[in-house]
């Protein structure tokens, strides 16, 4: 029999339906979803909407080649450049996250006609070649993507940055950075950080490629995480919250890249089916004013575990949020899972990494802050 290459050690838990914060397994059992999906559920699963959308566009037509005219995806453009306040950016649509970097860096190194690119500590940009070699975890990286273009600097460190370019500048194609680190453990970027790459991008002729695609899509309460800086960047890349599941992604390019045919290319990306997904989500952002609840919720779920003197460190922004769980209380995760019929996210060590729908209720916030009160008391 043939089997799945074995590469994700899974939960023991088979899901069979979801709808809206909540998603329920193959005994009916239901779990509340602080996960996202991995923070991919945008505006809650199984949106009537969207799922809508999808149903009407797949009686039309679901795929056509990048060879014709997709009315669509002019459509997702046009929105996206509303909600996300640039209005006059370019739309490059893919089909994942790591595809969104790889275009991006590639853009860049086309647009500058260089190849150093500078990436920070922790980082995480995906697994095809390029977006893996400016990913700083060793173990995701095979031989062949080992390139000496890339170069790791110490995250939030502004000197390190400046010293580099003072160094390199002439040679940087593109700086790419999380908004807010992700895979890395919820780590911002302090706005001085990124102002300051946005100015030696400017000094040096280098392109800011935004990675959005964990941190974007209106999470932290903006709609990219570098707007919380006052910084634009040349290139945003977007996938998880993009289609709300469905895969799609996309790079959002400022006017001053300027396009040539054949430059970028995809069979799938921006397929009609996927288009609707996306403009699924944006309708729903735009008409339910998700990004505002995200900010609003994300304050509201900070300000419940500060509340418990244990939680460590409690960091993000907007429904973005991580923090560090102190060693007497290791596996919460599990038992939130176990115990409690809560998903979390995490990253090493001990980090639970909060990624909910962008429409979660207060009440929902609630459950999720009893369990872990409950957790820990069950200790004392
Ligand atoms: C910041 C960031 N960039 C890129 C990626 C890669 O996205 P994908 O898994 O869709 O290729 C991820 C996925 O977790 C991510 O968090």
């Amino acid at each position: 029999m043939a089997t799945m290459f074995d590469v994700y050690p899974l939960a023991p838990v088979t899901i069979t339906r979801a709808q809206g914060s909540y998603v329920w397994d193959d005994s009916d059992q239901r779990y509340l979803d602080m996960y996202g999906g991995h923070a991919v559920i945008c505006i809650g699963h199984t949106h009537s909407h969207w799922v809508a959308r999808i149903q009407d566009q797949l009686q039309q037509i679901a795929f056509y080649s990048n060879s014709i005219r997709i009315p669509i995806q002019q459509e997702v453009a046009s929105l996206l450049g509303k909600l996300s306040g640039h209005p006059n950016y370019q739309l490059f649509m893919c089909n994942s996250g790591a595809e969104a970097n790889e275009n991006a860096l590639k853009l860049a190194s086309f647009h500058t006609n260089r190849k150093l690119i500078v990436s920070f500590t922790k980082a995480f940009h995906g697994r095809t070649s390029l977006a893996v070699a400016a990913t700083d975890q060793p173990a995701y990286v095979a031989p062949v993507n080992e390139t000496s273009y890339v170069h790791f600097l110490p995250f939030n460190d502004v000197a390190a940055i400046e010293d580099f370019f003072a160094q390199h500048g002439e040679e940087v194609a593109a700086v790419i950075i999380e908004g807010i680190q992700g895979v890395g453990g919820i780590h911002e970027a302090s706005d001085i950080f990124l102002q300051s790459i946005r100015r030696l991008c400017d000094e040096y002729g280098a392109v800011y490629i935004a990675d959005s695609v964990q941190c974007g899509y209106g999470r932290t309460g903006q709609f990219f995480a570098h707007d919380h800086a006052g910084v634009s960047a040349d290139i945003y890349t977007m996938a998880k919250g993009m289609g709300n599941g469905f895969p799609v992604a996309g790079i959002f390019i400022a006017p001053h890249i300027q396009p040539r045919y054949f430059m970028l290319g995809t069979t799938f990306g921006g397929n009609p089916l996927a288009c609707a997904a996306a403009l699924a989500v944006l309708e729903v952002m735009d008409r339910d004013q998700l990004m505002q609840h995200a900010a609003s919720m994300g304050s509201y779920l900070k300000e419940q575990l500060k509340t418990i003197p244990s939680i460590k460190n409690i960091r993000g922004r907007g429904l973005m949020i991580g923090f560090d769980v102190p060693t007497e209380f290791t596996g919460m995760k599990k038992r939130l899972f176990e115990q409690h019929k809560i998903f979390t996210g995490e990253a090493k060590p001990e980090v639970i990494r909060l990624l909910p729908a962008l429409n979660i209720t207060k009440e929902e916030i609630d459950i999720f802050i009893a369990a872990v009160k409950a957790d820990i008391a069950s200790f004392s």
